[in-house]
């Protein structure tokens, strides 16, 4: 079987490129995907799949059905669609033709590897082994960037019946060619927060007459940072950035109201389900000292993307006989930065896996979210082997169940 995924998948390559080239000079922001909708879809329509459009708002579903009727262990391979508010510098001929706006996440390459093995699969299927036990979901996402779409495609039941998620994410510092695997925790949890300090404005000079609501926020970021350390527990990290801080009217008033805003993040439900409550409490005390109300809005965002250990171990099978001995590097830690393919591991168990975007031959490769972020495109087989591999293997283990 997998001599004749590595031989469809060098066929399928100079298309792979193709398509990836147009989709990165066609960028479209979160819950804005309509063109790469359309786009998917067409491509995937030439492969004779039955198509859904506008999943989840502007996603796409497509299915590779098994031979189970009714269909309860279903496989689905997660894709996201959108690009950033990021005006590109790359100086690579099919740069974005749509001046401040980028694919300088690598999600391009994400559908390009969706697609590729859905169309990888559909002909394995067709030239002449059997079909999978089970449907092969395709679900491909928009608006990841704001971590909005995989809670709307939920919302419309891409999760029906599915057995097992696996997904991808592009990265830099690996060499295309290698991917990065993680067992647990890959991402963080990541929170909104609002904090609102009301006191009472006066006279710069006779601060005793008033309740200084800077003072007073000043002191509630300082106590939150340093609580973090006696209060919450070392091995489980928490990070919580107040980014911005709005207050004041003039250099000799008083300030009567602060807001600061932040993001939060952790890595373990336990203390993601402490948070809120205290960071609350230490906000609400220390206004309560000196005569100040607050009020404190805190919104859950995405949870922590917990790869499961059985399908990353499968991964790590699927990509060492495919790639190499050598080719997976084993993530030591896990990222305080956020993935809403977290809303699927929520639901079922799931991997993402690091595809290698890299050039080796380069002493700096830009990092996600840079202007000038690049491909090095030879990952786009690297990434379809990887995953239609990781797909059939996860089938043939079904059947022997
Ligand atoms: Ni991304």
């Amino acid at each position: 079987m997998l001599p004749t995924i590595q031989k469809l998948a060098r066929k399928l390559t100079p298309r792979l490129v193709e398509i990836r080239r147009h989709i990165h000079a066609h960028p479209e922001l979160s819950g804005q995907e309509y063109k790469t909708a359309a786009y998917v879809s067409g491509v995937l329509s030439s492969y004779g799949y039955h198509v859904q459009e506008m999943v989840g708002k502007t996603g796409v579903v497509a299915e590779l059905k098994g031979k189970n009727s009714p269909d309860d262990n279903v496989l689905a391979i997660r894709a996201d669609m959108d690009a950033l508010p990021i005006l590109e510098k790359a100086d690579i001929p099919f740069a974005s033709k749509s001046p401040g706006i980028m694919h300088a996440c690598g999600h391009d390459v994400h559908t390009t590897v969706g697609l590729g093995a859905a169309m990888l699969l559909s002909e394995l299927t067709e030239a002449g082994d059997r079909p999978f036990p089970s449907t092969t979901r395709f679900l491909f996402q928009p608006a990841e960037e704001t971590a909005q779409g995989a809670k709307w495609m939920i919302a419309d039941g891409v999760m029906q019946d599915v057995a097992a998620i696996l997904g991808l994410h592009t990265f830099p510092s690996i060499p295309a060619g290698n991917i990065g695997l993680r067992q647990g925790a890959l991402t963080a949890a990541a929170d909104d927060l609002e904090i609102v300090i009301t006191g009472e404005s006066g006279h710069g000079a006779r601060p005793h007459e008033a309740i200084d609501a800077i003072w007073i926020a000043a002191q509630v970021i300082t106590q939150l940072q340093q609580s973090i350390s006696r209060t919450i527990n070392p091995l489980h990290p928490a990070v919580i950035t107040i980014g911005q801080i709005a207050g004041g009217r003039a250099p000799n008033v008083i300030a009567d109201q602060v807001r600061l805003t932040g993001t939060v993040r952790s890595l373990h439900a336990d203390t993601h389900a402490l948070l809120p409550d205290w960071i609350a409490r230490i906000a609400k005390d220390i206004c309560a000292l000196h005569g100040a109300t607050c009020t404190v809005n805190y919104t859950r965002g995405c949870t922590s993307v917990l790869n499961d250990i059985d399908l990353t171990n499968l991964v790590a099978t699927c990509a060492t006989e495919a790639l190499g001995n050598d080719r997976i590097q084993w993530i030591p830690d896990a990222s305080m930065g956020a993935e809403d393919f977290a809303n699927f591991t929520d639901i079922a168990p799931g991997t993402m896996f690091r595809l290698g975007v890299g050039f080796p031959e380069r002493n700096v490769n830009h990092p996600l979210h840079h202007s000038q972020f690049e491909v090095d495109e030879s990952a786009l087989t690297t990434g379809v082997i990887t995953m239609a591999y990781s797909a059939c293997r996860y089938w043939q283990s079904k059947e022997k169940e």
